[in-house]
């Protein structure tokens, strides 16, 4: 898709980090914006923030993990927008309570909120959206945030959910091509970006509470991953890196190069029917310290 102007992109997570950020550009690039998000009154700011830019937006409180909720969603932006062109499912959590467990012993409520929001939110989304994009038959796009963490080995209840979106998002592409719809998707892989991620049990729902284990962890974590996310990229420089890829139906979205060879080692270990493959920390951090990775 290369002409934005006019066109309606809906976005997940809008309300913070990346999604504000995707919001920003597409209203740089003159499109109306739908935004979606748990936190009300962030997304009240978000919406104002857009308004700004002079194109139409309309903010749709919205819980991704629950499917009524997305469908809600596609209703009110078809009934106030029309015709929707790009879709960008972002909203995605991280959880703290999977810190220092085996992945046996994580419960339900850990694998169920990240899976519910990471997976689930946006599957619930293509369920929504792409019988629309194919109904108007006009040239659409759907842009899926997954991570590196989709491509790096192991990771817990996140880098399991993120292998999920990767492998939705291929499957997503194949079957589009197959009915030859003028729809083209994208699944984005970013490293650290500065944004709220790190403190994302403020929207863990009430009865997937982690307890007073995940109380302790959430305080040390934000801690380490406010440090490493400062210094990742800053949300706009992502949202424009995307908006490139949608313009040159790009499907691998990576704004982190800096990656590319954990990436590679990963494929290559797999190739050799290696030992598991791990991510080599000590080069990852000898990288970090170096400010490499960034
Ligand atoms: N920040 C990073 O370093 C990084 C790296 C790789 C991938 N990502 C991914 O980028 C995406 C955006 O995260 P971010 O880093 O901008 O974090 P963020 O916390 O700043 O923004 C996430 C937004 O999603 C919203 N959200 C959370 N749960 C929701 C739900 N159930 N329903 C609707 N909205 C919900 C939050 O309220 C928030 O506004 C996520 O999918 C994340 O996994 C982030």
């Amino acid at each position: 898709m290369q002409n934005f102007e006019g066109k309606t992109a809906v976005i997940t997570g809008a309300a913070s980090g990346i999604g504000l950020a995707l919001a920003e550009r597409a209203a740089a690039a003159r499109m109306n914006v739908v935004l979606a998000d748990i936190e009300e009154k962030a997304l009240t700011e978000a919406v104002k923030r857009i308004e700004e830019r002079q194109v139409r937006a309309i903010g749709v409180p919205a819980n991704i993990m629950i499917e009524t909720s997305v469908q809600n969603l596609a209703e009110r932006a078809f009934a106030e927008l029309g015709k929707v062109h790009l879709l960008c499912t972002n909203a995605g959590v991280a959880s703290a309570g999977s810190a220092g467990k085996g992945v046996w012993e994580l419960p339900d409520r850990e694998w169920d909120w990240v899976m519910g929001v990471n997976f689930y939110g946006v599957l619930y989304g293509l369920r929504a959206f792409i019988p629309h994009m194919l109904e108007h038959g006009e040239d659409s796009h759907v842009v899926n945030t997954a991570s590196l963490a989709g491509l790096m080995p192991g990771g817990g209840t996140y880098g399991v959910s993120k292998h999920a979106v990767l492998a939705l998002t291929e499957g997503l592409q194949r079957d589009l091509n197959e009915r030859g719809a003028n729809i083209h998707a994208s699944v984005l892989c970013p490293g650290f970006v500065n944004t709220n991620i790190s403190d994302a049990e403020r929207n863990r729902p009430e009865d997937l509470s982690g307890g007073e284990d995940v109380g302790q962890t959430r305080e040390l974590m934000a801690a380490v991953m406010t440090d490493l996310l400062s210094r990742g990229k800053a949300p706009s420089e992502v949202a424009d890196i995307v908006f490139d890829a949608i313009a040159s139906d790009s499907f691998y979205i990576l704004p982190h190069p800096a990656w590319d060879d954990f990436v590679r080692d990963r494929v290559e270990q797999v190739l050799a029917r290696g030992p598991v493959a791990t991510t080599d920390m000590e080069e990852m951090q000898r990288r970090r310290d170096a400010g490499e990775v960034f």
